[in-house]
């Protein structure tokens, strides 16, 4: 039986210039850039480039009151979280809620390409940041 997350969505980035990392993808890696957007509810520009079916999501703030603006002063450049896909982001949350574990989103909401998200807690994820992603 598969279990709940069906894909790796994307792995994103926080960085300080978006351009400058843009064409470091393109440049080193001859990566494509398929989407932008500015996600104003989270502060940030994101650029999205292909990875076969997957993405990695470059994120940098423009509001400097934005978590990804205080992670980046707290810790500087670098992986900022892991974006799994799955079927239903409520299902998947109701359920890591159920086991115990602290969550960012109470419930879905949405988030860039118009996709459904819910964010899961580092703390009791072993440090990781998640992002359940339904397209
Ligand atoms: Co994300």
């Amino acid at each position: 039986m598969p279990g709940m997350l069906t894909e790796i969505d994307h792995v994103a980035i926080a960085v300080n210039d978006l351009e400058a990392a843009i064409a470091y993808y393109e440049t080193a890696y001859g990566a494509v850039v398929e989407h932008r957007e500015r996600v104003e509810r989270d502060g940030i520009d994101e650029a999205l480039l292909n990875v076969a079916e997957s993405y990695i999501q470059l994120l940098c703030p423009y509001d400097p009151s934005s978590t990804v603006a205080k992670f980046l002063a707290t810790r500087g450049e670098g992986m900022h979280h892991i974006g799994y896909r799955v079927k239903s982001c409520a299902e998947v949350l109701e359920r890591v809620k159920a086991a115990g574990q602290r969550v960012i989103d109470e419930t879905p909401r949405p988030g860039s390409r118009g996709t459904t998200v819910a964010f899961i807690h580092p703390k009791g994820g072993f440090g990781v940041l998640v992002e359940l992603v339904e397209e």
